[in-house]
C-alpha cells in the first residue's frame, strides 16, 4: 500500500533528501503514522527513524530547511529533535533492544528497520510509512497493524510478556489507547497484563499520571477505570477507588456500588467539560465514602462527613502520585469537599440565604460545582432523575439571581477593618472580627444588602450592641 499522497507536508519530502544524501534508510513511524490512518486530527509529533544515526540525520535534514532550525541533541538516548511552531519531529537510530530481565536498563544495538518494528508497543504503533526515494510512502506493516485498525484491536507485535516486561507502562497505554480509540484489548494482552500488574510499581508517578489524565480526558474514561481494575492494575495506582467497590447488605439492606456510580459520575460530567481537574473531582468525589461507612439498625447505612475525610485523603493522594499540590489539588479537595452542598440545598428547599452561602463558600468555583453536582445524578428512577434536574436548574437561576443582587461570589467585606477602627477608635482588636463577622452573616443572610452605607449602618448598630462608643462616624 502507498500513501505517497498522505505525506504532503514539505518536512517530509526534506527528510527524504537529507537521507538520500547520506544513504541512510529512512522512516516516520509510530504514532504519526496509526493517526494518518485513523484520519485522526492533525498530529503535533513526528517520530522519524533512521537505519543509522538519527542524530546526523536531523543535523542533515535542518541545514536543507529554509529557516535552518536548531537541532535539540540527546547524546545519551542516540536521539535529535527539530521543533518548529506547530510540529515537533524527534529522530532516532533503528534499534535492535534486548532486555535483560529484572534490569530496567536495556542493552541497545543498532538494527534494521525490522528490529526496530519488533520492540514497540502495538502493532498498530509498529507501522512504518517509507521516505526513501525508491519507495517514498510505502507501507511497512510486519505486524498486520492496518488490519487491527480495521478491527479495532490493540495487540503486541511480540510476546505480549515480553513486550510488557521491556516497558510495563505499556500496560496501562493499552488500556489508554482502548479508551481513546474505543479498541478492545487482544485476550492473550490482557491476560498478561493480568498477569504482570505488580511490574507497574517500577514506573514512575510521573508517567502514571499522563496515561490517567489521557484516559481521564477521553470520551467514555471509564472503560479505562473498569479495565485497569479487572487487569488489577488499579490498586497499584487508585487503592481509594477500588475500595469503593461492592455492595454489602446487612439486615436486608444495601447500598449502591459506589465504584460504579463513580464511574458512571465520571462519564457524565466528561459530557459537559474538558477540565481534566474537574474530571478528577468526579473521580474522587466519593473517596471518603470507604472509609466513613457505618451500618446503623434503624437508618441502614450512612456515609457521615465522607465529603470531609474525602477532601483530605485527595491531598494525599496527589501527593503520593506527584501531581501538582497547588491551587489544582486545592480546586479538587473543595469540589470534593462540597460536592453534597447543592443536593442537601436542593432538599431542604432552595431558599436565597441558603444559595448565597452557596455562593459564598464555592466562590468562582460555584458553576463546576453544580456541573459536578448534576453529573452526580445517576438514579434510574425516571421520576426522580427528572426531580433532582429540576431542583438543580432552580438552585442555578436562583445563583444568578442571588449574585446580581449581592455579588458574592469574590465576597469583599463592604466595610474595612480600618473604617470599624476608625469609627469606635479601636487599636487592633477581637470586636473588629466580631462586626466583620456579623456584617459578613448579615448579608449571607440577606438582612442587609451587600453595600457601603447599608453595612456601616450595620456596623454601628452592632459596635453600640457591644458596648462600644462612636468616635467618629462618617
Ligand atoms: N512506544 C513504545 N513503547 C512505549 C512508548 C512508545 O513502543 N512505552 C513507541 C510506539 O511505537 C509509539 C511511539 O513510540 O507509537 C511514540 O510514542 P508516544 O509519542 O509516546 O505515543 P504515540 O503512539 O505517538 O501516541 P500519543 O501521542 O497518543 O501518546
Amino acid at each position: 500500500m502507498n500513501y505517497k499522497e498522505a505525506l504532503q507536508l514539505d518536512i517530509f519530502s526534506t527528510i527524504s533528501k537529507a537521507a538520500t544524501e547520506l544513504q541512510l534508510e529512512t522512516y516516520v513511524i509510530g504514532g504519526f503514522v496509526r493517526d494518518l490512518l485513523l484520519k485522526r486530527g492533525d498530529a503535533k509529533d513526528i517520530d522519524i527513524v533512521a537505519v543509522g544515526s538519527g542524530i546526523e540525520l536531523a543535523k542533515k535534514a535542518a541545514s536543507l530547511l529554509p529557516n535552518k532550525p536548531k537541532v535539540q541533541v540527546f547524546k545519551n538516548y542516540g536521539t535529535a529533535m527539530i521543533k518548529t511552531k506547530e510540529i515537533e519531529i524527534e529522530f532516532v537510530g533503528a534499534r535492535k533492544e534486548s532486555y535483560e530481565r529484572g534490569s530496567r536498563n536495556p542493552a541497545v544495538e543498532n538494527g534494521t528497520l525490522q528490529d526496530d518494528q519488533n520492540r514497540r508497543d502495538f502493532s498498530i504503533n509498529a507501522m512504518a510509512l517509507s521516505l526513501n526515494e525508491n519507495n517514498f510512502g510505502d507501507l511497512l506493516d510486519p505486524f498486520n497493524g492496518l488490519q487491527d485498525l480495521k478491527d479495532k484491536r490493540i495487540v503486541t507485535p511480540l510476546d505480549p510478556d515480553i513486550t510488557y516486561s521491556d516497558d510495563p507502562l505499556r500496560m496501562m497505554r493499552a488500556i489508554r489507547f482502548a479508551t481513546q480509540l474505543n479498541f478492545r484489548i487482544d485476550p492473550v494482552s490482557l491476560e498478561a497484563i493480568t498477569r504482570n500488574a505488580t511490574r507497574i510499581d517500577i514506573i514512575s508517578k510521573e508517567r502514571i499520571v499522563v496515561e490517567l489524565n489521557k484516559i481521564l480526558l477521553s470520551s467514555t474514561p471509564s472503560t479505562g477505570f473498569i479495565l485497569l481494575e479487572k487487569t488489577k492494575l488499579l490498586p497499584h495506582m487508585l487503592p481509594e477507588l477500588v475500595a469503593l467497590k461492592g455492595i454489602d447488605e446487612k439486615e436486608g439492606q444495601t447500598h449502591k456500588d459506589n465504584f460504579y456510580h463513580t464511574l458512571e459520575v465520571v462519564d457524565n460530567i466528561s459530557e459537559n467539560t474538558d477540565d481534566v481537574w474537574l474530571r478528577w473531582a468526579a473521580l474522587l468525589h466519593d473517596i471518603g465514602k470507604a472509609p466513613t461507612k457505618r451500618f446503623h439498625k434503624k437508618i441502614g447505612w450512612t456515609f457521615h462527613g465522607h465529603e470531609f475525610v474525602g477532601g483530605k485523603m485527595v491531598h494525599k493522594l496527589f501527593k503520593r502520585l506527584k501531581m501538582p499540590l497547588n491551587e489544582k489539588v486545592k480546586f479538587v479537595q473543595k469540589m470534593v469537599m462540597m460536592s453534597s452542598r447543592p443536593i442537601v440545598l436542593s432538599q431542604d428547599g432552595v431558599t436565597d440565604s441558603a444559595v448565597r452561602r452557596l455562593v459564598f463558600d464555592a466562590g468562582e468555583h460555584v458553576e463546576d460545582l453544580m456541573t459536578l453536582c448534576e453529573a452526580d445524578i445517576t438514579t434510574k428512577n425516571p421520576k426522580k432523575f427528572a426531580k433532582y434536574r429540576n431542583n438543580f436548574k432552580i438552585v442555578r437561576e436562583k445563583i444568578v439571581e442571588v449574585e446580581e443582587r449581592d455579588q458574592v461570589r469574590n465576597f469583599q467585606p463592604p466595610v474595612s477593618g480600618e473604617e470599624i477602627m476608625r469609627a469606635f477608635n479601636l487599636k487592633p482588636s477581637r470586636e473588629i472580627g466580631i462586626i466583620k463577622h456579623a456584617i459578613k452573616e448579615a448579608i449571607l443572610e440577606g438582612d442587609i444588602p451587600n453595600e457601603h452605607n447599608a453595612a456601616y449602618k450595620f456596623m454601628l448598630a452592632k459596635g453600640k450592641e457591644l458596648g462600644l462608643k462612636v468616635h467618629n462616624a462618617t
